[in-house]
């Protein structure tokens, strides 16, 4: 066909549109249909025919980079003010905001909401003229923000154009931008490692990434949108919030994850805590649940007070952070002698828990934090974690504050302590420090280690101050009547004790290695290492170049393996605990030097969430033969990539690197093991 300035025109239209619906599909959808690859040539189609034509469409992808840094951000007047919201921060307050508005309305009748999430990000309004995305401006003080429409093109998930048949005359849409908590968290360990300070939460990071006059830095960041909320509009009404959000959605905006409309405080209640329950699966942070009145004629009626409406409130879940004075700061020593200095707090409740300790992690980090004794610190917990010290508010400082430095001797047995050389940690280098020997048995008998249940930390603390055990050789000494004379045990459960001891008597070497606690052996290694040596017997007196053989086996880990099997004390230990009726098998032996290793030579990084556990693929990876590894570089053959990849995914694209899913790499493993 011949190229007239009208085909090509053409051309341009349908590429444009087809590249902004995979856009919308992957983005908005989470659920592409075509590869990352067959998008890019695609893109680099309409690029070229751009340059060539001299033509851009305005909303062409192309038009999400590329824009020159700004001097300074100008101002934008919201043709209809930016509200806040009225808090409630309990049930109750919840129920009083519905009888406020019943009793606003005179209505007797349970009145329809919507509930969804609050989002823990920026407030952004998107302007939209003629179905075109026209400018982004932020809050601001609510009546005046800031352009930052070239920042925000750069967020996939924000359309540049609505695609409905009838896109309205103009149509303000607002939402939050906002940063999932990996993407935050990687880049809080990115600013950490360049010695830049780390973004308190989610909604500064997200804050600070949207207000850059570079809006290269933006692109770099991963952001995203919620649309929940209507401006100024020409030429388009809706009757209500629940109308306006389906509208959002067939005209390809985000909206919330979870949005519900429902009927009367009890209802809305029922979402509140559902939405709380799911929060801890939600890729973003949400700090709470935001309610409307569902249809804006009552929105109308109700109004505004200064400046929220009384038509809407925002229930906020109990905090995350909180903040608490540092007591005291002690070492606590682990079972290979490394000192972890840790917090006392004055105890404070965050998320419905009394946290009292928290971990400083190692004397760098107390540093570079600054956190002295006397101090008040913002502490988070999230999830499972153990909780931590975000920042200190220096400004609270009186000068009475005390620096904590490393201890010359150990604080529990009063050995001396040394740096470790290169490293970050301080060790005790006491052999029969008590702190070391406790927290050596407790490993010992953990889940991944012997596995001996019901002897946890405080049995563990017990069962060694009555000096019932000294080592963990001494668990298969305890009898039953020993237990029984302590105030923990009764019958039964003394008995499940002895049962739970009798049975750990059976393990596997890999097991068996782990639990001893060799320095710089984990899991891992410990299977390595019986993938390798058929019986404990093989290790004594082992030499470092025996196992440094062994493919992922380093300089360091031998070295630490070859010096306990050398060492007289320890074959002592293994030869009594043989003696006591502990039994060896390896099931690992030779697994993977029989096998197949098709993978030889190939190194993998995995990131996002795999439908496997990461460990376990790993494992799978190692056994065939292929290398593991947890950076990308240039040296990375694959990079794995599972579900919300983290930034590796970017810098593998940066480098060339091929990235494969899951099901590829099981596709690959079949084709080269041909099973
Ligand atoms: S509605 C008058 N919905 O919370 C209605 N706001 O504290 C105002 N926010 O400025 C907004 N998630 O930045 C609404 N689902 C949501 C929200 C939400 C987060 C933010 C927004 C607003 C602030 C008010």
């Amino acid at each position: 066909m011949e190229k007239t300035p009208a085909n090509i025109k053409h051309e341009m239209e349908t590429l444009v549109k087809d590249l902004n619906y995979h856009c919308y599909r992957y983005y908005v959808l989470d659920s592409p249909v075509i590869s990352d690859e067959e998008y890019d040539k695609r893109y680099r189609h309409l690029k070229g025919l751009e340059e060539k034509y001299n033509y851009v469409l305005p909303d062409s992808p192309t038009r999400r980079v590329g824009a020159p840094p700004l001097d300074r951000f100008e101002k934008v007047k919201h043709t209809e003010p930016m509200l806040s919201l009225d808090n409630a921060f309990s049930h109750d307050e919840v129920r009083e905001f519905d009888e406020r508005v019943r009793r606003f309305l005179k209505s007797d009748k349970e009145v329809e909401y919507t509930v969804e999430p609050k989002y823990d990000g920026l407030a952004m309004e998107l302007t939209y003229k003629n179905g075109i995305l026209h400018k982004a401006s932020t809050r601001g003080d609510g009546y005046e923000g800031e352009d930052v429409t070239v920042n925000i093109k750069t967020i996939k998930a924000v359309p540049l154009k609505i695609e409905e048949a009838e896109a309205p005359e103009e149509i303000d849409v607002r939402g939050e931008v906002y940063m999932d908590i990996r993407e935050f968290e990687a880049l809080n360990r990115e600013r950490e490692k360049r010695g830049e300070p780390a973004f308190a939460n989610p909604r500064n990071a997200a804050a600070g990434s949207v207000r850059q006059l570079d809006s290269s830095i933006t692109a770099k960041r991963k952001l995203y949108l919620a649309c929940y909320g209507a401006g100024a509009m020409k030429g388009i009404s809706f009757k209500s919030q629940w109308e306006f959000i389906s509208w959002l959605r067939k005209a390809r905006f985000p909206v919330p994850s979870m949005i519900k409309l429902v009927k009367g405080a009890d209802a809305v209640i029922d979402v509140i805590m559902e939405i709380e329950e799911k929060r801890k699966d939600f890729p973003f942070e949400a700090d709470g649940a935001v309610i409307k009145v569902n249809e804006f004629d009552l929105q109308k009626t109700l109004g505004m007070k200064t400046r929220e409406p009384r038509w809407a409130t925002a229930y906020k879940f109990p905090a995350h952070q909180g903040t608490t004075e540092v007591k005291e700061i002690i070492a606590s020593v682990g079972r290979t002698g490394a000192l972890t200095p840790v917090a006392f707090l004055e105890p404070v409740r965050i998320g419905g828990v009394t946290v009292s300790r928290s971990t400083l992690h190692n004397w760098d980090e107390i540093e570079r934090k600054d956190v002295r004794i006397g101090d008040f610190v913002v502490i988070e917990r999230a999830g499972d974690v153990i909780p931590h010290v975000v920042s200190v508010l220096k400004e609270k400082r009186t000068g009475k504050e005390r620096h904590f430095s490393p201890p010359a001797k150990c604080p529990v047995c009063g050995s001396a302590v040394e740096r470790e050389e290169g490293g970050v940690a301080y060790r005790c280098i006491g052999l029969n420090c008590a702190a070391q020997v406790r927290e050596r048995i407790k490993h010992y008998a953990s889940r991944s280690a012997m596995d001996i249940e019901g002897l946890g930390e405080k049995n563990v603390e017990l069962l060694y101050s009555k000096g019932l055990i000294r080592h963990f050789t001494d668990i298969y000494k305890l009898r039953k009547e020993d237990l029984l004379d302590l105030p923990r045990y009764a019958e039964k459960s003394a008995q499940n004790m002895i049962d739970a001891i009798e049975k750990s008597r059976h393990t596997t070497l890999a097991r068996f290695l782990y639990s001893l606690g060799i320095v710089h052996v984990g899991e891992y290694a410990a299977k390595l290492l019986a993938g390798n040596f058929k019986d404990i017997g093989d290790l004594y007196h082992v030499k470092p170049e025996s196992i440094m053989g062994i493919k992922q086996i380093g300089e360091k880990i031998a070295g630490s393996v070859s010096i306990f099997f050398n060492d007289p004390e320890n074959l002592q230990t293994l030869e009594t605990l043989k003696s006591l009726g502990v039994k060896i098998s390896n099931p690992d032996f030779r697994k993977e030097k029989e096998g197949k290793r098709p993978l030889e030579g190939l190194t993998f990084v995995i990131t996002g969430t795999l439908p496997r556990p990461r460990n376990e693929v790993e494992q799978l990876i190692g056994d065939l033969g292929g290398r593991a590894s947890g950076s990308v570089s240039g040296s990375t053959d694959y990079l794995v990539a599972g579900e919300e990849p983290g930034s590796k995914l970017r810098k593998a694209k940066e480098l060339g690197i091929k990235v494969i899913s899951y099901e590829d790499l099981l596709t690959i493993i079949k084709s080269v093991t041909g099973s």
